[in-house]
């Protein structure tokens, strides 16, 4: 079915493969940041060192049955203790800028209250070591890891929880602002509210659609109101915050099928932008606004409207979607798959390269030619490292990834959009959600046994386009 779509539709009869020359040609702009990203609880492990509360992913992850293998991030790449050696290698890597995220329960053990100065400590260092190494620190103020006291009084769903955010906001902010510039308040706020709260596959394992709108209420007001709240005790801060996105494809040419992918963008990619830029929830309901699902209060328009400095795109592949008539999302009625017309990644994700372009120049469209960063790409392969190559690790459909997203990102900005850098997904193989250590996104190679690191030849790869500012090394 995919693959007879595509070629109906004119779509590329290649694979979605890009041409060796526009690889070759690809150019970006000068000072571009060529970065990496991370997040707490995917690398740091330490879960319970220096003072640090429970958060929502060590219940889920000790909770049998919740991740595969029974893995968990207890150890994770025990990067808390490992820093220093994590951000030479990025030096040693040519990274420009690297984007990581702050654990609220280390700072705030059960997310209010007292401030656990040993966990405020650790990232004053990591921030300093990352600008000594002449690298930007991009720093994510929520990456998922919420702390469990929150949860048990009602987690996002609990309109409070927003109050309790911005302080813990303030907190990061009046300790680091000083020497940190770039922040993402939220990363992928559809992913933890829906995952989490709407189909439960994520932590806290809650399934209910209505406690996902509640609970992406909540962040759309925790976003607006910390924006405020940071710009207040750092005026020089450029706050923005990363979106999952994904382009939506219609199934068929039927008006229906289009109108499904403007309700798909409208909650997949927006619902948490559109509302922030413009103090309103995208019109794309069927049927009326759920104000009174969600918890919507008068003034909540105001609560959840601030100008981002700028838009974080996680871009990783695009859905085929159609209208559901009256099945598929509840507030919504479309059916998203996930096409396989270009190669699939060993997690099953399809190679699409030109999906980058696309989503980039939709949003540069619709938001007035914003600054851009992509703040993640990447894909998950299972190479190791391989005695007949020396110890290497030949991930050659990484670099071929990597390859074709970077030259379409060059398309974008050669069109237009204000692109100002590029993170890559991983530095590190790490912990991925409810996948375990089952899938490897990383750069870099982690034997878990012993944590060495080896960097993968699709990381040799990046330090060459990082040093080079092109494709063509
Ligand atoms: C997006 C998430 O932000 C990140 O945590 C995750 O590991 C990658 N996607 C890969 O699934």
């Amino acid at each position: 079915f995919a693959r007879q779509f595509a070629f109906a539709q004119g779509l590329s009869a290649e694979n979605g493969a890009v041409s060796e020359a526009a690889i070759r040609n690809a150019r970006f702009p000068e000072h571009f940041y060529w970065g990496t990203a991370t997040a707490s609880y995917q690398v740091e492990g330490a879960w319970n060192v220096d003072g640090k509360g429970e958060s929502i992913w060590d219940r889920f992850s000790h909770t049998v049955g919740k991740v595969k293998g029974g893995d968990t991030g207890d150890v994770a790449c025990d990067q808390y203790h490992l820093y220093k050696q994590d951000i030479a290698l990025m030096k040693q890597l040519n990274q420009k800028s690297c984007r990581f995220s702050i654990s609220w329960p280390r700072i705030q053990p059960t997310g209010s209250g007292a401030v656990n100065q040993k966990g405020l400590d650790h990232y004053s260092r990591v921030t300093d070591a990352m600008l000594e190494a002449g690298i930007r620190p991009m720093c994510t103020i929520y990456h998922w890891d919420l702390p469990q006291a929150i949860e048990d009084k009602g987690g996002w769903p609990n309109r409070d929880t927003a109050a309790l955010f911005t302080d813990y906001a303030g907190i990061v902010t009046k300790a680091l602002g000083d020497r940190i510039d770039t922040w993402a308040i939220f990363n992928e706020p559809w992913v933890f509210t829906y995952l989490g709260y709407g189909v439960g596959v994520h932590a806290p394992a809650k399934s209910d659609i209505k406690l996902f709108l509640k609970a992406a209420h909540t962040v759309n007001i925790a976003q607006g109101e910390t924006f405020r709240a940071m710009k207040a005790i750092s005026p020089k801060a450029q706050i923005g915050s990363a979106f999952s996105m994904s382009p939506g494809v219609p199934a068929t040419s039927s008006e229906a099928d289009r109108k499904a992918v403007e309700r798909f963008h409208a909650v997949n990619n927006v619902y948490f932008l559109y509302t922030a830029m413009h103090g309103k929830y995208p019109d794309a309901f069927v049927g009326e606004t759920p104000y009174d699902v969600m918890g919507f209060r008068p003034g909540d328009d105001k609560l959840m409207q601030a100008k981002l400095d700028w838009i974080g795109i996680n871009y990783y592949n695009r859905h085929f979607i159609s209208d559901a008539g009256q099945g598929g999302d509840p507030y919504m009625h479309f059916n998203a798959v996930m096409p396989a017309v270009g190669p699939i990644t060993d997690n099953g994700w399809e190679v699409w390269p030109r999906g980058l372009y696309d989503i980039v120049t939709q949003i540069s469209h619709e938001y007035s030619n914003p600054i851009i960063e992509i703040t993640e790409n990447g894909c998950a392969y299972d190479d190791t490292p391989f005695a007949g190559a020396g110890g290497h690790v030949p991930d050659v459909r990484r670099t071929n990834f990597y390859r074709g997203h970077l030259a379409e990102l060059a398309r974008a900005i050669k069109d237009g959009a204000n692109v100002r850098g590029y993170h890559a997904w991983s530095l590190l193989d790490n912990f991925e959600w409810a996948e375990g250590y089952s899938q490897r996104f990383g750069l870099t190679y982690v034997d878990f046994r012993d944590q060495k690191r080896t960097v993968k030849d699709s990381g040799l790869w990046y330090s060459r386009v990082a040093a080079a500012n092109h494709l063509d090394v």
